[in-house]
């Protein structure tokens, strides 16, 4: 499949007027972020920008980059709903590049795609990253096909937190996290556990 043929998938998915996820943040994202603090974020497929919107309203002056206009018109919808403000950048993540070593925090969250590509963005995530800044990459595990609830059914685009460190090797960042978590899911059958992959890193600061 091309870049544009994911994005006009992508675009179809979005179109519904609902949110295809919730405009509640992820858990993860909140407790390995809240307490850091706030300067530059950069949120690397926002999709509808939960994620980012929590952030900006967080303090963080926050990018958030995804390639399907569709979910970033609803995300301009739900950040001015909560009166919080946003950059919001259209852009294909194979082919874009970061401001290096600008972001006092990076953010990737559900980014399910095959591993050449994911390599491609989480070492440019990781490249964006300022001394003494964070890289967190939060995604569907591999084993969550097996053992968990929900997530895609293509094990191409699933991984492990292992996958994020050995395409972070060399990257000049340090592993604060990285993890198999589990999430818990509120289904018409009761509660069920989701298997996610969590890395959190850190770029060591100068003075360190
Ligand atoms: C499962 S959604 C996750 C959205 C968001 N991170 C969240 O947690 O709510 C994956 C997102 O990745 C975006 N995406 C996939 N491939 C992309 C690419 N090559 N460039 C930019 N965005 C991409 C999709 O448009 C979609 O919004």
């Amino acid at each position: 499949m091309t870049a544009a043929m994911d994005r006009e998938a992508w675009d179809r998915r979005y179109a519904d007027a609902e949110l295809i996820w919730t405009a509640e943040p992820n858990r993860f994202l909140v407790s390995e972020t809240a307490s850091l603090t706030p300067g530059r974020a950069l949120d690397l497929a926002c999709g509808e920008g939960r994620n980012a919107v929590w952030l900006a309203g967080n303090g963080w002056e926050v990018t958030g980059v995804d390639f399907s206009e569709v979910a970033l018109e609803k995300a301009r919808g739900l950040a001015a709903a909560r009166g919080v403000p946003v950059r919001w950048e259209a852009a294909d993540l194979l082919a874009y590049t970061p401001e290096p070593h600008a972001y006092g925090l990076v953010t990737v969250l559900y980014l399910q795609v095959p591993a050449t590509e994911r390599r491609t963005v989480l070492r440019a995530a990781a490249e964006a990253v300022a001394p003494g800044g964070r890289l967190l990459v939060v995604a569907h595990d591999a084993s969550n096909l097996e053992l968990g609830y929900g997530g895609p059914r293509e094990p191409a685009v699933l991984y492990s937190a292992q996958d994020v460190l050995a395409d972070l090797e060399g990257a000049g960042l340090q592993a604060i996290r990285a993890e198999r978590v589990q999430r818990p899911v509120s289904t018409p059958e009761g509660e069920r556990i989701a298997l996610d992959a969590l890395v959190h890193a850190q770029r060591p600061d100068a003075t360190d």
